[in-house]
């Protein structure tokens, strides 16, 4: 266990519970912001609302090899966790946890999760593997740190109905709180794999949020929900995204389908390519 500052770095279960266990006597309510670190004002702001919503805030950082398949970036995914660090004391966090992968899954670990629902679909159908490994991880974090509340980023829509969902399956009692995107001047969501893009790639990245604000409005002028998607999809492309996974328009509540038109609050939530970098956003319609 070392401090940066203020900010006190676990490495192990074991030392994260020791640290746990003297919040809780000194009768501290624990925050939890997980992350997989290259952290930006985004995940700052997850650390401001567990703050808000806590006495201590407790982050991890850790690139977790299960949420990755293995033609993706695990390899390169941006690592930097002296500056991470800094970050996370300046943000008033009380304890940063960053395990390596032995920790986390030691040799013999054969345990998945698989959360229905809300992970069928959009991110689903072109990363298959993603939510089992989200949701592997958040178990055993949440199980971990036993804090009172967690905060997940909005920008990742998904993730938090599957989290939310495998939280209130299986009685994890920590409460799941979403907080909204942060955007940086051009309406780009702040993201890690932002640092993949080249001058020309960051132009049309910024033109996403813009098209899917569009695409909302007409989503809530009485467009069907299929006609909205193609447009959208269809602007992505002209605007010089190489390729679309999805746009999809789904109910904010559970990312069903609707049939025809948005009759209830809705989320619209894209996938699309620049070069080798997959960016995703999503936003109330
Ligand atoms: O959103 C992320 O950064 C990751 O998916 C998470 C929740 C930290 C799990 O690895």
């Amino acid at each position: 266990m070392t401090a940066v500052s203020e900010l006190i770095l676990t490495r192990t279960v074991a030392d994260l519970r020791a640290q746990v266990v003297a919040l809780r006597n000194a009768g501290r309510r624990i925050g939890f912001v997980p992350t997989m670190g290259a952290l930006h004002e985004g995940h700052l702001a997850l650390v401001a609302e567990a703050r808000r919503r806590s006495d201590a805030v407790i982050a991890s950082v850790f690139v977790n090899p299960t949420q990755f398949a293995a033609h993706e970036d695990l390899g390169t995914y941006p690592r930097q966790e002296a500056r991470d660090a800094e970050l996370l004391a300046g943000a008033g966090c009380s304890i940063l946890f960053a395990p390596d992968a032995a920790e986390m899954y030691p040799q013999g670990f054969a345990t998945s999760v698989q959360v229905g629902g809300p992970s069928e679909g959009l991110e689903t159908d072109f990363r298959p593997h993603f939510f089992g490994g989200v949701a592997v991880v958040v178990a055993k974090l949440l199980n971990q740190v036993q804090a009172d509340v967690a905060v997940f980023g909005e920008k990742d829509y998904q993730q938090l109905m599957v989290v939310r969902r495998m939280a209130r399956d299986l009685d994890i009692p920590t409460e799941i709180v979403g907080a909204p995107t942060v955007r940086d001047d051009h309406g780009l969501a702040l993201s890690s794999r932002n640092a993949y893009l080249s001058a020309d790639e960051l132009a049309v990245a910024r033109r996403l949020n813009g098209i899917l604000r569009e695409a909302g409005e007409r989503a809530k002028a009485g467009e069907p929900a299929a006609v909205v998607e193609a447009a959208a999809a269809e602007a992505l492309i002209e605007a010089g995204f190489a390729k679309v996974d999805y746009v999809a328009i789904r109910r904010a509540e559970d990312l069903s389908a609707f049939s025809g038109a948005v009759d209830a609050p809705a989320r619209i939530l894209a996938a699309a390519w620049l070069g080798k970098t997959r960016l995703i956003d999503n936003l109330a319609a």
